[in-house]
């Protein structure tokens, strides 16, 4: 199968495999399996902080970092179109008792500063108490222009805020922008990155941080059901595509590009957008499930809506590409003809 839906979709590769069956192991409920001290480390040092913290999926490292920067009645500022906001169940609020303040993203995917200064509460017992911003990079595939975070997080910081980024692509934003992994994360007080998207581990995130902010994370880790024993055997696939698998990033984006050029020169389809490792259509709405039918007769699988979003991984080839846009103008002949 091309499987388009999305980058987590991956399977171990045989190396990846290999290295987790090899993985020394401990209980790391008890903080001693050598192979996730090595992993939390790994990552800390690549994003340029004093500690890192392995957790089983983006969503619980998000959680658990907003729960350690946030009580309860606080409240964290976030774009509506954040995964922490619209794709987590509502988390925050359900189990952390924090009130999220959406804010409408711009189109390049930023929170505009000015909504961002508008929306902090003056400390006033009618309101709940503004703690924490939070972005996303990349959101929606594109990286957010590194001066903007770095005035994001300094308005933030000038009004007591702290700053987390779910940084569950932060490795596609580095290898797109040229910058390293530490200067994407260095505005930010905590990180999470995953593994189990472009990266192409099963399982996995590390959120980053201070030892102080992680101390607390790691409580809440614990609370949320989280904690792991022999895990390392899942960080020793992380471990594996942070040695393998970040630099080829760059092959996933041109394989995006090379699909949204295909795909522009269908008439019936328009592409919204392509960055990083991400492709927007707008297909007809007569069209969507036909066509996600039509591919799947052929071994291709995308999320057949209205507004697809086309994704590059480790497991599609170039040629895999090809082959997609050419049964896509496939379908478009035959529904014409
Ligand atoms: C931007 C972003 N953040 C967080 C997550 C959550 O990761 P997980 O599925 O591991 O909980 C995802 C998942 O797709 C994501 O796309």
């Amino acid at each position: 199968m091309i499987d388009l839906r999305s980058d987590t979709v991956t399977r171990p590769s045989p190396g990846m495999l290999k290295a987790m069956g090899a993985a020394e192991l401990g209980d790391d409920v008890w903080g001693d399996d050598p192979t996730v001290a090595r992993l939390q480390a790994a990552v800390a040092e690549r994003a340029g902080k004093q500690a890192g913290l392995f957790f089983p999926s983006g969503t619980q490292s998000n959680l658990a970092a907003l729960m350690a920067h946030c009580e309860r009645g606080d409240e964290y500022l976030v774009g509506q179109l954040a995964h922490t906001y619209r794709h987590e169940g509502g988390g925050a609020a359900v189990l952390g008792s924090i009130q999220p303040q959406p804010i409408e993203n711009a189109a390049d995917g930023s929170l505009p500063l000015e909504k961002i200064a508008a929306a902090i509460k003056p400390l006033d017992a009618h309101f709940a108490r503004t703690r924490l911003l939070a972005l996303e990079n990349t959101i929606h595939g594109m990286v957010l222009p590194a001066a903007y975070v770095e005035e994001a997080a300094r308005l933030a910081r000038s009004k007591g805020l702290a700053t987390h980024l779910d940084g569950a692509r932060a490795c596609n934003a580095a290898v797109a922008s040229g910058a390293s992994l530490e200067e994407i994360c260095a505005p930010f007080d905590t990180i999470s990155i995953c593994f189990s998207k472009g990266l192409g581990a099963p399982v996995g995130s590390v959120l980053v941080g201070s030892t102080e902010l992680l101390a607390r994370a790691h409580r809440w880790r614990k609370v949320l059901g989280g904690g792991m024993r022999q895990s390392g055997v899942l960080a020793a696939a992380c471990l594996y595509a942070l040695e393998h698998n970040v630099e080829r990033l760059a092959q996933d984006h041109a394989n995006a590009e090379t699909l949204a050029q295909g795909l522009r020169r269908i008439e019936e389809i328009q592409v919204r957008q392509q960055a990083t490792n991400m492709v927007f259509l707008q297909i007809p709405q007569r069209h969507c499930v036909p066509l996600g039918d039509f591919l799947k007769e052929r071994g291709i699988l995308i999320q057949a809506q209205y507004g697809t979003r086309l994704v590059t991984h480790l497991d599609v080839s170039a040629a895999d590409v090809e082959t997609a846009v050419a049964a896509v103008k496939g379908y478009f002949a035959d529904s014409n003809g």
